[in-house]
């Protein structure tokens, strides 16, 4: 569980990303703690995923600053960024379509390296093991030979989980992991990010499917033309007035009454 009185792992402070006039996000601060897991919700457009590639570095950030375990990261590449320890995933699935399970794996751990990346996919025996492992732990094993282009959309959600992980993350950004999943697919996925829960990943995830995001998340944000309109509780969402009127709409009360149905943590 977080400390909130220990050092964030993850400072925002002020950022802001614009496009032309318009401006997408607005002046957002978090911290993120050592062990959290932040969900993120917001209706469509609300800059949810902008503010990701703020923090992943591919957006230049307008204003704000980030600090990453103490340090600033704001303006530094994405690659950069990723050998300081932050990961992230994609809205989209992406994936080296014609390489194989095994071999995105193998890309993201030479990419992963911050001393002695190569120009070839030249790996160690240790490192094929690594991979091998991570295979095994997404159940990904039994495709390790297949092109990323021919595996389905569940198995394509967690390569892209596991290639984050082989660049050796302490800080995972997840853009919408269970998008386009099966409500019986969503439950196997809480179930993955429990287990990098349990490796003692700091997480945060941007989700619509508000089952998963308050199932899974430590802390809950929901943003709206740019800007934090709820930081608390997951389970608060569907009692805030606010986030009710703006995005969650008539869903809020089938969520207040499941909440109701299931126990409380002990
Ligand atoms: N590259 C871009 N150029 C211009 N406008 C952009 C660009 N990327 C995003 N936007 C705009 O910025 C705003 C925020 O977009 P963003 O993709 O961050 O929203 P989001 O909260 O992730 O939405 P969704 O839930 O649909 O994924 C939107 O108005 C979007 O149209
Ligand atoms: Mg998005």
């Amino acid at each position: 569980m977080s400390s909130t009185s220990a050092a964030p792992l993850l400072e925002c402070r002020g950022v802001t990303a614009t496009f032309g006039s318009l401006v997408a996000v607005d002046h957002v601060g978090l911290s993120a703690h050592e062990g959290e897991t932040i969900g993120i919700g917001g209706p469509n457009g609300a800059g949810k995923t902008t503010f990701l590639d703020l923090i992943s570095g591919l957006l230049p950030l307008a204003e704000g600053e980030i600090f990453f375990e103490g340090k600033p990261v704001g303006g530094k590449p994405p690659h950069r960024i990723c050998h300081l320890g932050i990961a992230r995933t994609f809205q989209l699935n992406a994936g080296f379509e014609e390489l194989t399970v095994l071999e995105n794996i193998l890309t993201a751990t030479v990419f992963g390296r911050a001393h002695g990346a190569s120009r070839g996919l030249f790996y160690s025996h240790a490192e094929l093991e690594r991979a091998e492992a991570l295979l095994e732990e997404f159940d990904l094993a039994a495709k390790a030979s297949v092109l990323v282009e021919n595996v389905t959309v569940l198995d394509r959600k967690k390569l892209m989980i596991a290639t984050a992980l082989a660049t050796k993350p302490r800080l995972l950004l997840l853009d919408e992991p269970v998008g386009g999943l099966t409500p019986p697919e969503i439950d196997e996925f809480i179930e993955v990010i429990g287990g990098l829960q349990a490796r003692g990943l700091t997480i945060i995830l941007i989700e619509h499917v508000m089952r998963f995001l308050t199932s899974v998340s430590t802390r809950a944000i929901i943003m709206h033309h740019g800007a934090t309109i709820y930081d608390g509780p997951p389970k608060g969402i569907a009692h805030d007035g606010a986030v009710t009127e703006i995005y969650l709409g008539s869903s809020a009360e089938a969520m207040r009454q499941a909440e109701a149905q299931t126990p409380a943590p002990s």
